[in-house]
């Protein structure tokens, strides 16, 4: 098996998070995604057996959300324990119930999300908040006062680091100035969020990527000859500034083979 041999620090958090971090709204939710195939939740000894492959692998980096369905929930009962071992973050701001996200961003609602959060994961504080943005990035700084409110909770102790999934190249470029991490969409099909990923890194602000693989379709799109999952990794490592990778996978072996291509980008990194 190859191990992920150490862990970056992102941004200035404070936090040690492995290149490659497990994405998990497939734990969670089946509806309403924009993966290229219908899938099933995993049962409970499946998604024990991915955490354990995970962390054999290296990886102790997890990425969740409060609009992922049960995933919260399921992660917080699966690592219960075992806590010491992983870095969670998650999000608030969208809720999505019925098959359908509605967006609340006033920092009411960040509070109560979060303190859900803390229950869902069985924590005492949490490692990371991201504001799960809805698109309109810079609404979460000028008209709700989101970014604030994920402060404030910071300074109360519920929260260790907190920053943004933004969307848009001036939000981000905004939210990079005030957020401690950014999580920001980038593949080698996708690279508008580049300039978002320059200015985080020189003001020590955190980069997660999410839709490395374009959500499963780089893959299902690709020519026969071609390896997407080493490309977008390539790409993705040589990119200054990038902390980890996010990608979001049910199956054991791809999980395996997203390591061992993370490990060849970073080792041939320029
Ligand atoms: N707004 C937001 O904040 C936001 C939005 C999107 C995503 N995210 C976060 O980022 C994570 C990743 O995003 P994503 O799931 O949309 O997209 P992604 O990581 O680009 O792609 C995930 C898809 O690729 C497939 N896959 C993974 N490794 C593979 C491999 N080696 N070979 C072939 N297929 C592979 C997975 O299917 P299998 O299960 O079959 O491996 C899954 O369907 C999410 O889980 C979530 O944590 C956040």
């Amino acid at each position: 098996m190859t191990l992920l041999p150490f862990q970056r620090p992102l941004g200035r958090t404070g936090l040690m998070v492995s290149p490659i971090g497990l994405g998990t709204v497939k734990l969670g939710r089946n509806q309403g995604l924009k993966h290229p195939q219908p899938f099933e939740l995993p049962s409970r000894k499946e998604a024990e057996y991915l955490l354990d492959c995970a962390h054999d692998l290296g990886i102790n980096f997890i990425d969740t959300a409060a609009a992922y369905g049960s995933s919260e929930a399921r992660l917080g009962e699966l690592l219960q324990g075992r806590q010491q071992d992983w870095i969670v973050c998650t999000k608030a701001g969208e809720e999505f119930e019925a098959g359908q996200s509605r967006f609340d961003f006033t920092p009411e609602h960040m509070r109560a999300s979060v303190e859900r959060s803390l229950r869902r994961l069985r924590r005492d504080y949490l490692d990371l908040v991201l504001i799960h943005s809805d698109g309109n990035d810079e609404d979460l700084l000028h008209r709700y006062g989101t970014v604030q409110a994920l402060a404030e909770l910071k300074q109360e102790g519920l929260i260790r680091a907190c920053g943004v999934s933004s969307k848009t190249l001036d939000g981000g470029l905004l939210l990079a100035q005030y957020a401690d991490a950014l999580m920001v969409a980038c593949n080698p099909h996708e690279r508008d969020q580049i300039p978002v990923i320059e200015a985080c890194q020189s003001l020590g602000t955190g980069v997660l990527i999410k839709k490395a693989l374009a959500s499963g379709h780089l893959c299902t799109d690709a020519p026969e000859d071609t390896d997407p999952v080493q490309t977008s990794l390539n790409f993705l490592f040589a990119q200054p500034g990038v902390d980890s990778v996010v990608i979001g996978t049910l199956n054991p072996t791809h999980l395996r083979d997203n390591v061992a291509k993370a490990l060849v980008a970073l080792e041939s990194k320029p």
